[in-house]
């Protein structure tokens, strides 16, 4: 999994053999040059969904609904609408057992929900800024429960991001559903990353990436190499 916002790149990342895109509210700073994800509207997701999926309409697209987009039932079939009818295959949403019922409710409604646990950058100023998250015992087994609740509720897809790699295998291992990993080991399912941090064009980078353009001259191999390096689990 890659993250996608434009037809150029989405496409490039298609022939580079990327299973799941995913159109990801990191926009607000990839794209957007902004210092979080919380400014980036509805309208904004709608766009960039669009625009990758007409051209990798054949790849898995998942797209992120945005800081407040799903605060209430009402406010999730909405917005989840909006990005369904604009090529999303699934919709992303951050939180934990707060989102229960929302979740059954969409996939009730034939809306494929993924979940994102860990670090959440929706909820950066509650988290207190962008850290490594679950590092102690209690908040470990909490993310543990969320995973094991939202799974149960109907969730298809998780991201853990930024969190220790054996409570990523620990959950991995406890929920039957696909779990992809951001700056949390190798021991999911799958990985994803911002296509810009592989591309080495993040300033600064996150210290979990690899440039893979450092090798290449090409975007197509160095994106090609990211997805050989995830499925021979040389990366991460
Ligand atoms: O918005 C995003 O790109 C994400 C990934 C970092 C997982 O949520």
């Amino acid at each position: 999994m890659l993250t996608s916002y434009d037809a150029s790149l989405a496409a490039v990342s298609v022939k580079a053999g990327v299973e799941v895109l995913l159109v990801g509210d990191s926009l607000g700073n990839t794209i957007q040059g902004r210092e979080t994800t919380m400014a980036v509207t509805l309208n904004d997701m709608a766009y960039h969904t669009e625009c990758v999926s007409r051209v990798a309409s054949s790849v898995f697209i998942v797209t992120d609904l945005p800081f407040m987009s799903y605060a209430s039932l009402e406010q999730a079939f909405s917005s989840s609408q909006q990005l369904m009818q604009a090529g999303a295959m699934m919709v992303k949403l951050e939180g934990g057992q707060w989102l229960t019922e929302t979740i059954k409710q969409l996939t009730d409604r034939g809306v494929p929900v993924c979940a994102h646990l860990g670090l959440t950058p929706q909820s950066v100023h509650k988290l207190g800024g962008f850290k490594r998250q679950a590092k102690d015992e209690i908040s470990a087994r909490q993310l543990l429960e969320d995973a094991k609740t939202i799974a149960n509720a109907g969730a298809q897809l998780l991201v853990l991001e930024c969190i220790p790699e054996q409570l990523a295998a620990e959950v991995a291992a406890s929920v039957t559903i696909p779990v992809i990993g951001i700056g949390a080991g190798k021991e999911t399912d799958g990985q994803v990353m911002v296509v810009q941090d592989i591309l080495g064009l993040s300033e600064p980078c996150p210290g979990f990436a690899k440039n893979f353009l450092s090798e290449t001259n090409s975007i197509e191999t160095a994106i090609q190499n990211y997805v050989i390096a995830v499925k021979n689990k040389s990366f991460p």
